[in-house]
């Protein structure tokens, strides 16, 4: 193991730590593909959409799925996973701009449906709470969870769930998704022990919002890219300077701070963003060191920012590190399209799919919620990640169910009234009463 591997290792077996022990994700059984029928029902290049978005298929939730039951589908098998009983668990906060309800939280959902399975009453001394922040709100649910199991002989689970919808035909209909991810969060994590230095970035903006009543997003799409870059970048220096002040990062002579990063892994509304992003970063941390001369060697002097910034993309330097750090954290999301507030851990899903995590590295979580926020927190990865039972998250995309243009386009508008593939051995919506109760069950 390399020496700054080995005692990141060192340091992180010394303290009491907290962080990731086990993930969890589910995905709904159904996709789109962009390419093909969709892309020529929209009259665009289906190369724009798988290389120049990045996306290949969109997930696409079936008529008896919403958040809550998709929020229940990842902690059940969170639970599963890890022999999990419900009085071992203090605290489930859940991070989604998918409410279904505009006051009751919807762990309090979750939770009825998994009292189905473990009984009436078997969650009732644990709390939840909904929390909302565009796409950062489960990042913000981890940073509050170490802090609460860090004095807690239980176990919390931070739960990301959303379905990501735009208008019909808009620029931001190729970026859809949907899913959910579970992390259990405790101390003596297995997977990643978070290092608890934060960087944030806000500012009040109107790039991406969804005014109360509205089912699909207000965006600005270029502004949004401009925005995510902005609070992207500063989050990171915040961070950069935190990490520095604490002494979890000394950088020795020509040094900078990603060259102390193993993975970067950013929130990932499509996968081109994450380039965007690593070039953002990098541009900023390799000006002014020695590497720079040979950058400016490949690209020319710096000239016009956009043209500049495209010659440094291509750059021999930049491509080697984001082929690196970077790239294979985006393998999920070009399956599934965009899941909001659980997109940066479907990074971290991506590379235990792909076993790309060694102990000892540093993992750098640089999360993005419109309107807009970031939150840049980094941790290492813990020996014992390699017991984990395998994910299966790959394996269970490779068995979707792929859906015509006209079936999706019903159940984004809410017209389907059955659902395409019948629920079996999962949560559903079994109907909302007058009252705008909703009620779900599980199908065995
Ligand atoms: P657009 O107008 O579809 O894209 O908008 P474009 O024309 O800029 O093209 C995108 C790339 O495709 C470009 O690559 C084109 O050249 C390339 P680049 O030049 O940058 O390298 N391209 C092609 N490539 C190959 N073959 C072709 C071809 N044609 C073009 N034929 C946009 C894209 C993302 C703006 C739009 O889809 C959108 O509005 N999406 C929704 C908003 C969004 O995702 N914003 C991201 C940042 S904000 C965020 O992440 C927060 C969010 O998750 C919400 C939350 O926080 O809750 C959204």
């Amino acid at each position: 193991m390399p020496i700054l591997r080995q005692e990141n290792a060192q340091h992180a077996e010394s303290c009491t730590t907290v962080g990731i022990d086990d993930i969890s994700v589910y995905i709904p059984r159904l996709f789109v593909p962009t390419a093909g029928e969709f892309a020529s029902s929209r009259g665009i290049d289906p190369l724009k959409l798988t290389q120049g978005i990045g996306i290949e298929r969109m997930a696409i939730p079936d008529a008896h799925e919403d958040a809550a039951t998709m929020a229940a589908m990842s902690l059940l098998d969170l639970m599963r996973r890890n022999d999990l009983a419900p009085d071992q668990i203090g605290r489930i906060y859940i991070g989604t701009e998918s409410a279904v309800d505009e006051a009751k939280a919807m762990g309090t959902y979750v939770i009825g449906m998994l009292e189905d399975i473990y009984g009436e009453g078997a969650f009732r001394e644990c709390s939840t709470v909904e929390m909302k922040s565009a796409c950062i709100a489960t990042a913000m649910a981890l940073e509050s969870l170490s802090y609460w199991a860090s004095a807690e002989d239980r176990v919390g689970i931070a739960i990301a769930s959303d379905i990501a919808r735009y208008p019909l035909r808009s620029p931001g209909e190729y970026t859809q998704g949907a899913g959910s991810v579970a992390l259990l969060v405790k101390r003596s994590p297995r997977l990643i022990a978070l290092e608890q230095v934060y960087g944030s970035y806000t500012r009040d903006e109107n790039d991406f919002f969804r005014p109360i009543g509205c089912s699909t997003a207000v965006v600005d799409g270029k502004h949004s890219n401009q925005c995510y870059l902005d609070a992207v970048r500063e989050a990171f220096l915040s961070y950069s300077r935190a990490a520095q002040r604490r002494g979890i990062i000394e950088l020795e002579e020509g040094e900078c701070v990603s060259d102390q990063i193993d993975w970067l892994l950013f929130h990932i509304p499509y996968p081109r963003m994450v380039e965007y992003a690593s070039a953002e970063i990098l541009r900023e941390e390799w000006r002014g060191l020695p590497r720079w001369r040979r950058v400016l060697e490949e690209t020319g002097p710096e000239a016009e920012e956009r043209e500049f910034v495209r010659r440094f993309s291509r750059s021999r330097p930049f491509l080697e590190a984001f082929g690196s750090k970077v790239r294979e954290t985006a393998l999920i999301s070009r399956q599934v399209g965009n899941i909001y507030t659980g997109s940066i851990f479907l990074g971290l899903a991506s590379l235990i799919e792909a076993h790309r995590l060694s102990p000892g590295e540093r993992l750098c979580f640089a999360a993005y919620g419109s309107g807009c926020s970031a939150l840049v927190f980094s941790g290492i990865v813990q020996r014992e990640g390699k017991t984990l039972l395998p994910l299966g998250v790959l394996e269970r995309l490779g068995m979707r169910r792929m859906i015509s243009v006209e079936e999706y386009e019903r159940l984004h508008e809410g017209r389907a009234e059955k659902s395409i593939i019948d629920p079996c051995q999962e949560f559903a919506l079994e109907g909302i009463d007058g009252k705008g109760y909703r009620h779900y069950c599980y199908v065995g």
